[in-house]
């Protein structure tokens, strides 16, 4: 049974929230008018879910949940606020609110996106596990791909790890686009600390400094970030990050690595250390192209051994070219298709990750399915042959 507490002065709010969420199964909502009441109440009960009304201002709100991030992290906040601007969302995010839905959208809306966040907790209290480093298990690496700029990697890299994190993996990002790295971006993150300050340490390094240059996401995953200034990249050498990438498998689950459009040993030292590669094309004949010559080149360099998937970014039904087609060409197996929505990069731009900000899109969907293959099929690659 799942709880749902909400705040608002105007019962009539609260009585629209029971009537919906209790419709879905093993829901139970409790209502309380004011934050005070709220405090004293997740005292006693232990809600998965805090949805906050839009007569509480989005100030005293963010107060609250700041305060609630230290005491009690294992509630989602929701916000329905009356006013949602930038500097909302952006204090929301950093404070780890699960969502913020402005009250003037559909009633539908607002429904979808509570109900969406009460399945990821729930998704999170079932699959919590425990650590590589608990198990003594190492965790995976799984590497984004593909020489060809703008077909999303720094997208599904970023969505497929949040998405892992909030389903309960131990997850970690890695931002190897060592110069142009967008995910801290992409995620909202300040980069006070990145993969640059490890390499500084490098001498002194080990799992538990690593640790410390992880910058945490409300999702739960912890990046390691892109460094700050281009020319800083060159100190990042290739040995390094092999150690890095290998220290990381003691500290995570799954460790995700975005890369950079290039084919250099920057990428090429990533797909070394990887379990499973993951190789983003668009359905354009070009990114197709190019997808199956830097996959051959992989193959004569001896780093396939069946490692490589296929992920169909902006994959419309309305364009001509068929997956099936796609697949075979590229000879890699299809294990996604991604579709295009401006969702995604209105997701960008908010630094919120889409899985996240509209859960029950299509796109997001398919984002959390390649974050499910992910997490079960590793090590049990079936690599088409044409
Ligand atoms: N499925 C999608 N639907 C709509 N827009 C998308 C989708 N995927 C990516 N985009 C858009 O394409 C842009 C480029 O995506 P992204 O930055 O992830 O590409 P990339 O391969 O990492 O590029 P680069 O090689 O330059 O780092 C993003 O800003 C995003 O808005
Ligand atoms: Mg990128």
């Amino acid at each position: 049974m799942s709880l749902i507490l909400v705040v608002d002065s105007d019962a009539s709010f609260c009585r629209r929230v029971r009537a919906a969420a209790e419709g879905a199964d093993s829901v139970r909502v409790e209502e309380v008018r004011t934050l005070a009441d709220a405090s004293v109440l997740m005292g006693l009960r232990e809600p998965q879910v805090l949805l906050i009304g839009p007569s509480v201002s989005a100030d005293e709100a963010l107060d609250f949940s700041e305060g609630m991030s230290t005491e009690r992290p294992s509630v989602a906040i929701v916000m329905v606020a009356a006013e949602v601007t930038t500097d909302v969302l952006r204090r929301a995010m950093r404070l780890g609110v699960h969502d913020v839905i402005p009250a003037d959208k559909p009633w539908s809306e607002i429904v979808d996106a509570l109900l969406g966040v009460l399945a990821g907790t729930a998704d999170q209290r079932r699959e919590e596990k425990p650590t590589a480093e608990e198990t003594g298990v190492a965790g995976r690496v799984v590497t984004v791909f593909s020489t060809k700029g703008g077909v999303g990697k720094s997208v599904i890299a970023c969505n497929v790890a949040a998405a892992l994190a909030r389903m309960g993996s131990n997850v970690v990002l890695v931002d190897l686009d060592l110069q142009f790295g967008d995910a801290g971006i992409m995620l909202d993150l300040k980069p006070e600390r990145t993969i640059f300050d490890a390499v500084q340490n490098y001498d002194r390094l080990d799992a538990e400094m690593l640790r410390g240059y992880l910058v945490p996401h409300s999702s739960g995953l912890r990046v390691l970030l892109a460094p700050v200034h281009p020319e800083d990249a060159d100190a990042i050498t290739v040995g390094r990050i092999g150690t890095i990438l290998r220290m990381l498998r003691d500290i995570a689950d799954i460790v995700v690595v975005d890369t950079a459009a290039t084919f250099d040993e920057v990428v090429l030292a990533a797909i070394d250390a990887s379990d499973a590669i993951y190789a983003v094309a668009t359905m354009d004949v070009a990114s197709i192209k190019n997808t199956r010559v830097s996959l051959q080149k992989l193959k004569q360099l001896g780093y396939d051994e069946g490692r490589t998937r296929l992920v169909m970014n902006r994959a419309d039904s309305k364009v001509w070219l068929d997956a099936g087609e796609v697949e075979h060409s590229i000879d890699a197996e299809l294990v996604a298709k991604v579709p295009s929505d401006r969702l995604v990069p209105r997701s960008v731009n908010r630094g919120v990750p889409v899985v996240i900000d509209s859960p029950r899109s299509a796109v997001a969907r398919s984002l959390v399915d390649l974050a499910k293959k992910i997490s079960m099929s590793e090590g049990e690659v079936t690599h088409s042959v044409a």
